[in-house]
């Protein structure tokens, strides 16, 4: 692990500002002027929000809107046989984002459908994937697991008649510790796995911003014989992944976080090749499982496609598909790896101010300080001990949005989470966020 550096305090007007503001002036990755960013609350003293939320609900691309039109238009214009003649023809529509999305993952194009939302994908994918037998019943989660997830793999084992609190296994991190160590985590799995059915964790835990080792706990989960599944909600757009060289059974995604795409957007899926090749897998189908040539002949029998789409299953909501296609297509621009490079820069800077500011106050930043290990998020326990801050997070937050326009969100009891999002924060935005933490906490 890094050692956290102290950078100089804040002070407004001061040079840290004018450092900030240098070096947003020499970025040339960041596409802020491309996305409508909230005002400040008139209390605030900056018109424009530091927006900081972003792994909650990315903000709009100013061409989300005309893209949404678009669709409408040619829903006025051709009716029915917008499904070919749309400018983006309807019944292809997914199709349209599959290579960008892949691309995004570290797949192949095969392996990669937008479909569903999260939760539902990961339903979907464990009717394929969780086939509990004999001894191999569990499924593994982190105990910080986002509740849906909970609630997915819980709700899976009573679906198989299996005991919940029996079948699902939460990994805890270390007494003291706040993020789960990828040894437990691989020992766990050495002296365990062979009870275990399904490894079902997050890539990037939404509370702590703990970027888990995918490749090491996806290796010792399929050397024990398991199945190893992702829920990417945190992670993509936010790291590099490489989903097929990882060898991940399956992971599923939202498109609202990083990627832009609205509330609620469509989300994404991963299936590794080796399974999408196989028929034999049993999957839940619906008309949009089976090939495309034949799907009008209303067989009574699908047609399996040697895809991921072979986990479709309803015909795609296209004014729900239309911000997904130009969010996807701002990442094939930019690149994941220019996106990365301005994320560390961001987030270590954002650390190395915040270092200053919770030195002397009750607050601790609970993200791993190995860069490696994090994409662009720090949380901060506030109260200096769990469990011991609860209106205090919620309260702060609330402070620095009214009186500072500095937008961050707060996961009970005791967490704030910023996250200085690489497509569209500033060091400027990070530079806010200390300079008002600093301004609401007073020193211990
Ligand atoms: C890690 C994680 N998993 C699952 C979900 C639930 O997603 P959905 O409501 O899109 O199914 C969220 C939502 O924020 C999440 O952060």
């Amino acid at each position: 692990m890094s050692e956290r550096t102290a950078g100089p305090a804040t002070r407004t007007g001061g040079p840290g500002e004018q450092e900030a503001l240098a070096a947003d002036a020499r970025d040339t990755t960041c596409r802020r002027a491309e996305f409508l960013l909230p005002p400040s609350p008139a209390s605030a003293r900056h018109p424009e929000v530091a927006y900081f939320a972003g792994n909650s609900l990315g903000l709009q691309p100013r061409a989300t809107r005309a893209a949404v039109l678009a669709e409408l238009d040619d829903w006025a214009l051709h009716a029915v046989e917008g499904h070919h003649r749309a400018a983006h023809p309807w019944l292809p529509y997914h199709a349209e984002l599959r290579e960008d999305a892949a691309t995004l993952v570290g797949a192949a194009p095969e392996e990669t459908v937008v479909m569903n939302s999260l939760t539902v994908n990961l339903h979907l994918m464990m009717a394929t994937f969780y086939r509990p037998e004999g001894e191999r019943t569990r499924i593994l989660i982190e105990d910080h697991a986002f509740s849906s997830d909970s609630y997915a793999v819980r709700s899976q084992a009573v679906h198989h008649g299996l005991d919940p609190d029996e079948t699902v296994v939460r990994l805890r991190p270390r007494p003291g510790e706040d993020c789960l160590r990828t040894e437990d985590v691989v020992d766990h799995l050495a002296r365990e796995g062979h009870r275990v059915a399904l490894v079902l964790l997050g890539g990037v835990n939404y509370l702590t911003g703990e970027f888990l080792d995918i490749p090491a706990i996806t290796a010792a989960g399929r050397a024990a014989g398991c199945r190893v599944g992702w829920d990417l909600a945190h992670a993509v757009g936010n790291v590099p992944l490489a989903l097929h060289d990882w060898d991940v059974d399956f992971a599923a995604w939202c498109s609202y976080k990083y990627l832009n795409a609205g509330p609620g957007a469509v989300a994404g899926c991963f299936v590794h090749r080796r399974h999408v090749t196989d028929p034999d897998l049993p999957r839940l189908a619906g008309w949009w499982s089976t090939e495309q040539a034949t799907r009008f002949e209303m067989r009574p029998e699908l047609v399996p496609v040697p895809t991921a789409d072979a986990w479709q299953i309803s015909n795609p909501p296209i004014l729900s598909m239309a911000p997904v296609r130009v969010s996807l297509r701002m990442f094939a621009e930019t690149g994941m790896a220019r996106l990365r490079e301005r994320s560390l820069a961001l987030t270590g800077y954002l650390e190395t101010l915040l270092t200053e500011v919770v030195r002397d106050r009750p607050l601790e930043i609970v993200t791993p300080a190995d860069p490696a290990r994090r994409g662009a998020q720090l949380s901060l326990r506030v109260g200096g001990g769990a469990g011991s801050g609860a209106a205090d997070a919620a309260g702060l937050a609330d402070r620095l949005h009214r009186v500072h326009g500095v937008l961050a969100d707060v996961r009970r009891p005791d967490v704030v989470r910023l996250a200085p999002v690489p497509m569209y924060s500033t060091f400027h935005d990070c530079w806010r966020a200390a300079d008002a933490l600093a301004a609401e906490v007073s020193p211990s």
